[in-house]
């Protein structure tokens, strides 16, 4: 059975759910990628590409449902994780606040470029999109964008950047994933899993 993990702010809880439920997956040493345990194998993968190891074979997995819509991934969801809980929200700098719908023509810098269209688009707003891969909050500082769409956790990192935050666009929370054929052809083992994982984390992790 294999898993993949996200790296980075997930990647501890992840692998806490499953000693939980169980299942000791040794964390990788020196830069691999990939660590056998048995009859596991546990891939380390980036956070947005996690659902799309599992879309496309990859037996199980963790992700944000925020890298799960964004990427349109076809995968099971059978849990929530209590984990990873945050949101997903536009903001801009407090200098320039205006409402979402004053936006007409607003430069918007996010990792999340489907979500943040869609978005718009619901609102029949039309917005140039500035896709980044991280520390978004730069963005507006320097000059480059009006806006951003971003996680927001504890709201630390948009007040020491000036933001405020305008609009939530989703809640955000860990899932656990499970890939469609796997759920077919390991469907004992997966079930099994699911509720190993559902018992281990009821309490919270
Ligand atoms: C995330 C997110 C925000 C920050 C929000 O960044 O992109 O920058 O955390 O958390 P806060 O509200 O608790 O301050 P992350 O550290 O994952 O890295 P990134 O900037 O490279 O995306």
């Amino acid at each position: 059975m294999r898993f993949v993990l996200p790296k980075g702010r997930l990647f501890s809880n992840s692998l806490k759910t499953l000693e939980k439920a169980g299942i000791e997956l040794k964390p990788p040493e020196n830069r691999e990628l990939i660590v056998k345990n048995g009859r596991y194998e546990l891939l380390l993968a980036r956070a947005f590409d996690v659902p799309v190891y599992v879309e496309h074979g990859v037996d199980v997995g963790m992700a944000g449902s925020d890298v799960v819509e964004e990427r349109e991934s076809d995968v099971l969801i059978p849990l929530e994780l209590p984990f990873g809980k945050c949101r997903l929200s536009l903001a801009m700098p407090e200098e320039n606040l205006v409402s979402v719908e004053e936006m007409e023509g607003f430069r918007i810098a996010t990792k999340y470029t489907n979500l943040t269209r869609k978005f718009f688009e619901r609102k029949n707003i039309e917005v140039e999109i500035i896709k980044l891969h991280g520390s978004i909050e730069l963005a507006p500082k320097i000059g480059i964008a009006d806006a951003i769409v971003d996680i927001v956790e504890t709201g630390n990192t948009l007040r020491a950047n000036g933001l405020v935050e305008v609009e939530k666009i989703m809640d955000v929370s860990a899932l656990l994933l499970v890939n469609r054929i796997s759920q077919k052809t390991r469907f004992e083992e997966i079930n099994e899993l699911v509720l190993r994982i559902k018992e281990a984390v009821k309490d919270g992790i």
